[in-house]
């Protein structure tokens, strides 16, 4: 029996209630969207077109997934950051949009730095932080790095799909370990770090628990294993001058820092989210 887009959105919000997805007549919406390749106006204008049979089955295969707790973003395979529409996949992060936040914090700093700025994304998963700032700024070329060689095949794919890919480079390793002896090459490294305490993550959504890469996730115990690392090894890449940015869990501002080596950076500020929390660490490499 053929069903019209209206219907099938309403029967699928239904099930999405009935599976404790929140927003669950939007999320229908967004999931017919890619299942007819069409954009939101156009569903919401042609309520009384027929769907075909594969349209509905291809539908209906999908809101069984996200009833069953899968991300809309791995069943659509996109994520929008920062204006771009970013290849997502269950081997990335799915962007958040408190690491826009990031993006904005690192922006001024790179068009007022050199000529040719250079950075560097310590687990750059889908890429989106570099691929969103050599996009912005055409001038900079960037390192992205992560644990994942997965990852890294995504941001690879992220690069080239928003050009950028002639002004970026991979690498597949553990935060800095790679770059050789330490010489002070970047101007901003930059970095969103697995944060969550192993302890927290049960409490996590079960979209993120069960679906997203632990390894994205939780560096283990406290949570701040990277941020750790990062505060004691980038200072040796980064030339005086440049900055280091690091975005952090909810409670994390107190603990980072006190962590800071105040005679190897000069602290600038804790950047707070939309909701007040303190999210980015912003600090400046002091000049010996
Ligand atoms: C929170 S995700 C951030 C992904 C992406 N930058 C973003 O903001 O959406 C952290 C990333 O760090 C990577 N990662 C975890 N441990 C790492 C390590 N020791 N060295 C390099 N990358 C690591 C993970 O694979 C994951 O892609």
């Amino acid at each position: 029996m053929s069903v019209s887009i209206a219907e099938a959105i309403r029967e699928a919000a239904q099930t999405l209630r009935q599976g404790s997805v929140p927003d669950a007549r939007r999320e229908a919406g967004s999931l017919l969207q890619h299942v007819i390749d069409r954009d939101r106006t156009f569903i919401i204008t042609h309520g009384e077109d027929l769907m075909t049979p594969e349209e509905q089955q291809s539908f209906r295969e999908c809101v069984a997934r996200r009833a069953a707790g899968e991300p809309l973003q791995h069943i659509t395979g996109r994520q929008a950051f920062f204006g771009l529409d970013f290849e997502v996949t269950k081997d990335v992060l799915i962007p958040r949009p408190e690491t826009e936040l990031l993006v904005e914090t690192a922006l001024p700093l790179v068009d007022e730095g050199p000529a040719a700025p250079s950075i560097c994304d310590v687990g750059t998963g889908s890429g989106c932080i570099a691929v969103a700032l050599l996009h912005e700024n055409q001038r900079a070329t960037a390192v992205g790095i992560d644990l994942s060689m997965e990852a890294i095949q995504v941001a690879r794919r992220n690069a080239v799909r928003h050009s950028v890919a002639a002004r970026i480079s991979f690498l597949v390793a553990d935060c800095l370990s790679a770059l050789g002896t330490g010489k002070p090459i970047f101007d901003l490294v930059v970095s969103n770090p697995p944060y969550v305490a192993g302890s927290a993550l049960e409490g996590l959504q079960r979209e993120v628990r069960d679906h997203e890469p632990r390894l994205a996730l939780t560096p283990g115990v406290d949570g701040l294993t990277i941020i750790r690392r990062l505060l004691l090894d980038s200072g040796a890449f980064v030339k005086a001058g440049g900055h280091l940015l690091m975005e952090i869990g909810f409670d994390q501002g107190a603990a980072v820092e006190r962590l800071i080596d105040r005679t190897n950076w000069k602290m600038l500020d804790i950047h707070q989210d939309l909701q007040g929390i303190p999210r980015i660490v912003a600090l400046q490499k002091i000049t010996s």
